[in-house]
């Protein structure tokens, strides 16, 4: 029997600071009329010192799994999508795996930019589909604002920071995730990227002075590649799905730029109610800025179970893509199960520590440097 990749769990976090466009407009040669008329933002999140992508993607899940009435345990697979890692390595995935205690789960990164929760969900879902895995945690989750050139008035203004996650769950109920469409152009690389810091060019003395561990962006290009692949992905995941667009209750795009929105919104011929919006808020909070949307949108009761849905995103790479589903919602355990994130927590952190402890002792009975096992 096929199975299906149902979206029964759902949870965002953003930093409490709220940066506005006022603010900025003392930091750098600009006013709020400009960047409102140029992009829609108003007002963006930034992380507090002690937050970084790995805390936000933590507490994005645990509420994810909450809603979902599933324990940590009960994940087999978790993808972080990022451009904006705890580290080169290790994964983020990772971290949130141990800081949540998902002691089955392999985890790992996603790097598509900001089409990375598309691409994540994607791969979950076919993970799901082949029964390879029965439940999946997708987590978009950046803090851009640290890979940001608070001096450059052409991207400054732009990104937030943030963290949504989505549990995708098996089963034979037709519905979920039904579609997918990835792409890229890595001819466009050099659009929109953060040049330094990798193998490429490692960090150095120089790469910093010269502010290449920060993102450099050709707008206009990039304005034009978005306009001309938003309504073309989100078509041609409809059509992968037999899914009429005027079946769609909501198309969730990336929030980069409202006038990127409204263009795509023109191409596809449906009125701005039909779409999600709130880059207002938020900024461009890259891969973590589909889900956020979701999850405003079903608060604002705009999307509910059994509502068909497309998302759509494109962003460095090039990378674009979308994805449609018929929106599900928790699957009603027979006895709803309490889960409770804070008892997770805290038992993660002492699994965590524990795991640890014993690695050290192991390391003392077999000697440092004996590697005959
Ligand atoms: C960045 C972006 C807002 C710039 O808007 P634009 O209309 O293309 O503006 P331009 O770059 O053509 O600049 C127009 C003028 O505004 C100025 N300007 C640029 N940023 C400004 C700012 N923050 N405040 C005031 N003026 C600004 C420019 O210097 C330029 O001045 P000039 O004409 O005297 O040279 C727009 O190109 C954009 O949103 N691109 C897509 C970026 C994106 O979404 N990236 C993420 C993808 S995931």
């Amino acid at each position: 029997m096929t199975k299906y990749a149902h979206i029964t769990g759902w949870g965002m976090a953003v930093p409490e600071r709220i940066m506005t466009n006022a603010e900025l407009s003392k930091l750098i040669d600009t006013t709020d009329d400009w960047i409102v008329s140029h992009t829609g933002v108003r007002e963006r999140h930034i992380a507090a010192p002690d937050q970084s992508t790995a805390t936000l993607a933590v507490d994005a899940a645990l509420k994810a799994l909450e809603l979902a009435c599933l324990r940590p345990d009960e994940i087999d697979l978790i993808i972080v999508s990022t451009s904006s890692p705890e580290h080169v390595f290790p994964a983020t995935a990772c971290l949130v795996q141990d800081a949540i205690g998902a002691s089955k789960a392999g985890a790992f990164d996603l790097s598509a930019a900001c089409s990375g929760f598309i691409f994540a969900l994607n791969m979950a879902t076919q993970a799901i589909r082949s029964e390879s895995i029965k439940t999946a945690l997708v987590i978009g989750a950046e803090t851009l604002s640290r890979f940001t050139n608070w001096e450059d008035r052409n991207t400054c203004i732009l990104f937030g920071d943030g963290a949504g996650a989505f549990v995708l769950q098996a089963s034979d109920e037709p519905g979920g995730v039904l579609s997918a469409v990835m792409r890229s152009d890595g001819s466009g690389g050099d659009l929109l990227s953060v040049p330094a810091g990798g193998s490429h060019l490692p960090a150095s003395h120089e790469t910093v002075s010269k502010k290449q561990h920060v993102i450099q962006m050709n707008g206009r290009e990039v304005f034009r590649f978005a306009v001309r692949v938003m309504e073309s992905a989100t078509r041609e995941s409809l059509e992968k799905a037999a899914i009429p667009l005027e079946d769609v209750t909501l198309v969730i795009p990336h929030q980069a730029n409202r006038r990127i929105i409204e263009s795509a919104v023109r191409g596809l011929e449906i009125p701005m109610e039909r779409c999600m919006v709130n880059v207002d808020r938020y900024g461009n909070t890259s891969t973590a800025s589909i889900p956020i949307a979701t999850i405003e949108a079903i608060g604002a009761g705009r999307l509910k179970a059994g509502d068909k849905v497309v998302f759509v995103g494109f962003g460095a790479g090039l990378t674009w893509g979308a994805a449609a589903a018929v929106w599900t919602g928790p699957f009603l355990a027979p006895v709803k199960r309490k889960v409770r994130p804070v008892s997770y927590r805290l038992y993660a952190r002492t699994r965590s520590i524990l795991r640890r402890l014993w690695r050290h002792i192991e390391g003392i009975i077999w000697g440092r440097n004996n590697l005959d096992w």
